[in-house]
């Protein structure tokens, strides 16, 4: 029987969702993560500390009794987010991070930014008080293929808000093409990148072939089989600018399986041991650690965590349950396609 002891790993991007699906899946992630970086685009987003505080609270009261988790804030940027409220936030701790979803981009983007220069004296200060900025990053142009949104990304806003603004932090989170793994690897510092566990397993194929598959449509949407390899190969390079944030995105299945559904795979359940397979296909369960539990804290300027976990590697399959229930619906759990062995103990 193989085993594999681990720092006990954080998740750099995370959607808890409220009220009763926060109730539902927090538990999936407290399980196993010490820490997540948790979305803000609740329905209104979470714009302000004070908005942040207060979801805290939220997602503390949720968590299952004796779970240790620390719920790491962020701020949804607006165009008229204030700078001084930000710093404030950044200084009494409660903030990691401000995300940038470019208006319309995805699940709760509406209230996103549309003119990045009306942005400007948020990011000045951030870059200032040494704030990270995550990155939604695909632009939402109509003329633009969906399957290149995140490419134009790059090209059209990330590279030129870099040259603008170069002393600020940005992680490219959920990156999902060689494009934005090779500009990652280019930069000289301030850029990092998060992957997400469905990004390293599926392509678009698994979309769309042999029926549509609402259950694996996500945005940024998975892209051809070149792009899954180079985040595979990213992923399990070791190289510390890349490190895990599941994108973890719980939608009751109602609203994935109809005529038009929401973006979002639900990860929680299963990310570790589905992560331990594909770095075992690699050959890099010795990089598996950088990976999900030290890269990302040192990223983040955070210390990695103090316990283990240990994963251990069984002859039968691993049962994860298939659904997810909680007190607002059945929420399909991510089906990688593939038998997992590997189990956290
Ligand atoms: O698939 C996704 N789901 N991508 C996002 O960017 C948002 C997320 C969500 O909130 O459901
Ligand atoms: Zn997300």
């Amino acid at each position: 029987m193989k085993t594999l002891t681990l720092r006990r790993p954080d998740d750099w991007h995370l959607h808890l969702r409220d009220g009763a699906v926060l109730e539902g899946v927090i538990g999936d992630t407290s399980r196993h993560f010490a820490r997540a970086i948790i979305m803000p685009n609740l329905v209104p987003p979470v714009v302000t500390t004070a908005d942040a505080w207060a979801y805290r609270d939220r997602i503390l009261a949720a968590l299952p009794a004796g779970d240790r988790f620390e719920p790491l804030m962020t701020l949804y940027l607006t165009e008229s987010t204030d700078p001084s409220d930000v710093e404030e936030g950044r200084k009494s701790g409660l903030i990691t991070a401000v995300k940038l979803y470019p208006a319309g981009a995805t699940t709760n983007s509406h209230g996103g930014v549309r003119d990045i220069d009306k942005a400007m004296p948020v990011l000045e200060r951030m870059a200032k008080i040494g704030l990270p900025l995550c990155v939604h990053g695909e632009v939402t142009t109509p003329e633009v293929d969906i399957f290149d949104r995140e490419a134009v990304f790059i090209e059209t806003v990330l590279d030129p808000l870099r040259r603008r603004l170069p002393e600020l932090k940005i992680t490219m989170e959920h990156v999902t093409t060689a494009d934005g793994i090779d500009y990652i690897k280019s930069s000289k510092s301030n850029l990092a990148g998060s992957i997400t566990t469905h990004h390293l397993i599926i392509n678009r194929n698994a979309i769309l072939v042999g029926g549509i598959r609402p259950h694996y449509y996500c945005l940024p949407v998975a892209k051809r089989e070149n792009h899954r390899l180079a985040l595979r190969a990213a992923a399990a390079s070791g190289d510390p600018r890349f490190f895990l944030g599941t994108d973890s995105a719980p939608h009751v299945d109602p609203l994935k399986e109809c005529a038009c559904g929401c973006a979002g795979i639900y990860t929680s359940v299963n990310t570790m041991s589905c992560l331990a397979h594909v770095f075992e296909q690699e050959n890099a369960l010795d990089k598996l650690e950088a990976f999900t539990s030290l890269s990302g804290p040192a990223w983040y300027g955070l210390k990695p965590n103090d316990e283990m976990i240990t994963l251990e590697k069984r002859d039968q399959p691993v049962n994860f349950p298939s659904k997810r229930d909680t007190g607002a619906g059945l929420i399909t759990v991510f089906d990688p396609g593939f038998p997992l062995h590997w189990e956290v103990l």
